[in-house]
């Protein structure tokens, strides 16, 4: 599966959205995740990422996020339409320490 790591925070530009063939984003109020037992390894959203944000499970240190994913591809919606990143989503593109920042 893919994962969406920490620097969707804040970002959530959604590109993935309208790429993933089989619609397993969820939204949170300020990241979206992947449903691992949805995706299907397909890759493509990885590089529509503007924040480098999603990572094959394969990657080493990874496994909070892949909690992450899991746990909260079950209480939030699916999305399937791309919105409007934040306003201010390119000034959060690449700052450190955003786990703090997650609306969980
Ligand atoms: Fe969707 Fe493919 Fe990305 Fe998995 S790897 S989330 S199936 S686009
Ligand atoms: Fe997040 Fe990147 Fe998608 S910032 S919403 S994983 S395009």
């Amino acid at each position: 599966t893919y994962v969406v790591t920490e620097n969707c925070i804040k970002c959530k530009f959604q590109d993935c959205v309208s790429v993933c063939p089989v619609d397993c984003f969820y939204e949170g109020e300020n990241m979206l995740v992947i449903h691992p037992d949805e995706c299907i390894d397909c890759g493509v959203c990885e590089p529509e990422c503007p924040a480098d944000a999603i990572k094959p499970d394969t990657e080493p240190g990874l496994e909070e996020w892949l909690e992450l994913n899991a746990k909260y591809a079950d209480q939030w919606p699916n999305i399937t339409d791309q919105g409007e990143p934040p306003a201010d989503a390119e000034s959060w593109n690449g700052v450190e320490g955003k786990r703090a920042q997650l609306s969980e």
